[in-house]
C-alpha cells in the first residue's frame, strides 16, 4: 500500500516537470478564471468557431461556449484519457451539440474553419504548428497562446496573466 502510494506521489511529482504539449503533462491546465480571461482577451461570441489544440479537460471550450456563447467549438487531443474525460464533461454539461472533441495529433488537425485558436503548448510545439496555422487559417483569424508566445504578429497582451492575442496576417 505504502509502495502504491509513493509511486502515485512520483508520477504527480514527475508530471509537473513533464513539458505541456506531452500527452504525459496531467497538472498543466488552463483553469476556469484563466479560461474567461482568455476569451475576453479574444472576445469571443455567438460568431466564433474556437479551437484548443492539445484540449487536455476541454475547460478553455467549454467556457468559450457556455459563458461566451460562441457558435462551435473543438478541441484536438491526442491523450485518450483526456479525450474520455472531456467527452464526459461536455456531454454532462448537455453541450454535446456545440463542441467536439477529436482524439488526433493536432498537426493533422482540419483546422479551417476556426475564427480562434487557442493553445497552451511549448514554444517548441508552438513554432512547430506556425506553418500549419499560416497556411490553412483564415487571414484575421486570432490565435491566442496562454505562458508561451508564438512568432505572429501580436495585437494585445496581458502580461501578469500570460495571456498573448494574435492574428494571422493578410
Ligand atoms: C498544457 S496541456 C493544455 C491543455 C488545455 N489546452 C488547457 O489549457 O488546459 C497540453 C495538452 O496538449 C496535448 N498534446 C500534446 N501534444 C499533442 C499533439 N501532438 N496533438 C494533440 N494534443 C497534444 C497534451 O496531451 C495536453 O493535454
Amino acid at each position: 500500500m505504502l509502495s502504491l502510494l509513493a509511486l502515485i506521489l512520483l508520477i504527480f511529482l514527475l508530471s509537473m516537470i513533464w513539458p505541456p504539449n506531452s500527452p504525459w503533462s496531467p497538472f498543466w491546465r488552463t483553469n476556469r478564471k484563466r479560461s474567461r480571461l482568455i476569451c475576453k482577451l479574444a472576445k469571443i461570441g455567438n460568431e466564433d468557431v474556437v479551437f484548443d489544440l492539445g484540449s487536455g479537460d476541454g475547460e478553455m471550450i467549454i467556457t468559450a461556449v457556455e459563458e461566451f456563447k460562441a457558435k462551435k467549438a473543438v478541441g484536438v487531443e491526442i491523450d485518450p484519457l483526456r479525450v474520455w474525460i472531456s467527452k464526459m464533461i461536455v456531454l454532462f454539461k448537455g453541450q454535446g451539440r456545440k463542441i467536439k472533441i477529436v482524439r488526433q495529433n493536432f498537426f493533422d488537425a482540419d483546422i479551417k474553419e476556426a475564427t480562434v485558436v487557442f493553445m497552451y503548448l511549448v514554444p517548441k510545439a508552438l513554432a512547430g504548428l506556425r506553418p500549419k496555422l499560416l497556411k490553412e487559417l483564415k487571414p484575421g483569424t486570432r490565435v491566442i497562446t496562454f505562458v508561451y508566445k508564438i512568432d505572429l504578429p501580436l495585437i494585445k497582451e496581458d502580461l501578469k496573466n500570460e495571456i498573448y492575442l494574435f492574428k494571422i496576417p493578410k
